[in-house]
This record gives structure tokens, sequence and C-alpha cells, in this order.
């Protein structure tokens, strides 16, 4: 396995791959690697020959400091989770090597940036589309995959490939849960024993947004109301958001009469969890 920091490394192996004939995809992650990205490798390998994995925990995404410092960094373990998972290149830049001196340039997403998350956690999204084309830029993918988990990330993300014509595939992967249905995140490790039984309400506040759905209500606040309900019944969740949206535009839907999807945002002491499904009338 290929381990690279620089992005003029990366794209000399990525290039030359191309030029033999190989398809590659880009697997982008902040590290701390579980279950969840390893489904995201093993979709990769579904659509190339060539997989990269890069690692980099990224500044400019972070709004709040002591989320940035917080983040886990464990880095030798996740060279050797890709190298016993058959990754053949895995990408692990430094802030300087991302950013380097004089670096003034951004990718500015549009109005799929300003909501959801984007309302939560301003700057998120242009940090996130500047270093994903960057990520693209260096690793020079056919294809790209992402978790299902970040749903606007993935719908901003795409946006940014139409908009920018970068011509990458972006593949998206449901999500990967425990099996009492938490979605798998590298945030769960920094719960406390007594906060990870408690974030079990937030895919159970998801469930119980379905299951009023299949019950036969369609009215939007009122489905909210059933999902929101779970959250404030656990001591240690603090509710930050639940809205049913749809799919493409993420604007609100007042009812569900076509596919839309589920997004809420719950806290547990200083980490915030983050979970998404489908809505299905
Ligand atoms: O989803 C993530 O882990 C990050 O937002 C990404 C796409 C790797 C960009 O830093």
């Amino acid at each position: 396995m290929l381990i690279v920091h620089s992005p003029d490394a990366l794209s000399a192996d990525s290039d030359a791959h191309r030029v033999a004939g190989r398809r590659v995809a880009l697997v982008p992650t902040m590290g701390a690697l579980h279950a969840g990205h390893l489904a995201l490798v093993d979709e990769a390998r579904r659509h190339a020959e060539v997989v990269i994995v890069s690692i980099f925990v990224n500044p400019l995404q972070f709004n709040r400091s002591n989320d940035f410092d917080a983040y886990p960094r464990p880095l030798d373990a996740d060279i050797d989770m890709c190298r016993a998972h058959g990754v053949e290149v895995v990408y692990a830049p430094t802030a300087a090597d991302m950013y380097p001196a004089g670096f003034q340039t951004h990718v500015q997403p549009g109005p799929l940036a300003d909501v959801l998350e984007g309302e939560h956690r301003p700057g998120h999204f242009r940090g996130v589309t500047t270093v994903v084309a960057k990520l693209f830029g260096a690793a020079r993918p056919h294809v790209a995959v992402f978790g299902e988990k970040d749903f606007q990330q993935l719908a901003i993300v795409r946006r940014m490939v139409a908009d920018l014509d970068m011509g990458i595939e972006v593949v998206g992967m449901s999500t990967v849960r425990e099996p009492d249905g938490l979605a798998i995140s590298s945030r769960n490790r920094r719960l406390t024993p007594e906060q990870r039984a408690a974030a079990v309400c937030v895919p159970a506040s998801l469930a119980a947004v379905r299951e009023h759905l299949a019950g036969g209500e369609r009215d939007a606040q009122r489905l909210i109301a059933a999902g929101r309900a779970v959250v404030d019944a656990e001591p240690l969740a603090r509710y930050e958001h639940l809205e049913l949206i749809d799919p493409d535009t993420l604007a609100p839907v007042a009812a569900i009469d076509r596919p839309a999807r589920a997004v809420t945002a719950v806290w547990f002491g200083e980490v915030r969890l983050i979970d998404n499904c489908p809505l299905v009338p």
C-alpha cells in the first residue's frame, strides 16, 4: 500500500493508473476509520481497481475549535485498517500540505448549503466543498464515494461536481448502523457510556416518524412532533432539529405525499450527532 502526503505525489500515482487504463476511486475521510468507512471502501472497490482513501481532519469545516481539537486522529491505526482492507493508496496530507502559505481560494456552495446543517454550522459546507475540490484535484478519481449519513453534504458535493464540470461519478452509500440502530460515526467515540446508551433515541426518533407515517399520518408538523417527543423524553439528549425535506432541493415539505427525507441533529453534552432516513408515503 502506498502512503503519500503531498498532492503532487498523489496526482503522479493516480495519473499512472489512469494511463494504464485502471479506474480510480476516492473515499474522502477525516480518519478515525470505522465500519462505515470500510463499507465506503467496499463500495469504491465495486467501481474501480484502485482505491484511494484520504485521511485529513479539515480545519476549514469546523466552526467550533473545541470540536476540531477533540476530533480523534488515530492515524497509525487508520493506516493499518486500510492496509488490512486492501486499499491501494492512503493520502494523508498535513495541514501545511493541504493549505500552504498563501492559500486563498475557496469553493463557495450555493443555497443548498444555507439550510439545515449550514444554518447551525456557518461556513461548514464552504470548508467541505473547498477540501473536496482539492481532494478531487489531487486524486483525479473517476468515482468518489460518500456516506448518506451526511445527506446534505452528499447533495452539495453532487451539485458542485455538476456545476463545476468535474466529471466525477459521485456514489452515495447507505448509513451503516450499530446493532441498536445508532449510525456509526467517529463522534460516537466521544460519548460517555451513559450518553452512548441515550443516543439510541436518535434513530428511535426517526423510527417514530416512519411508524407514524406508516400509520397514515402525512402532516410534516405532526410527524416531526412524534419524532421530537422521543428525543425530549431522553434526559441526556438536547434536541436541535428534526426536519422533513425534499431530497433534491432540501426544502422543507408540508406533507409526505412523495418521497422525502427526515434529517435530525441531537446533542449529548458537547457531542452533536446527526442522522437521517428516507420517507416513502
Ligand atoms: O464526511 C467527511 O468525513 C468530510 O466532510 C469529508 C468529506 C472527508 C471532507 O473533509
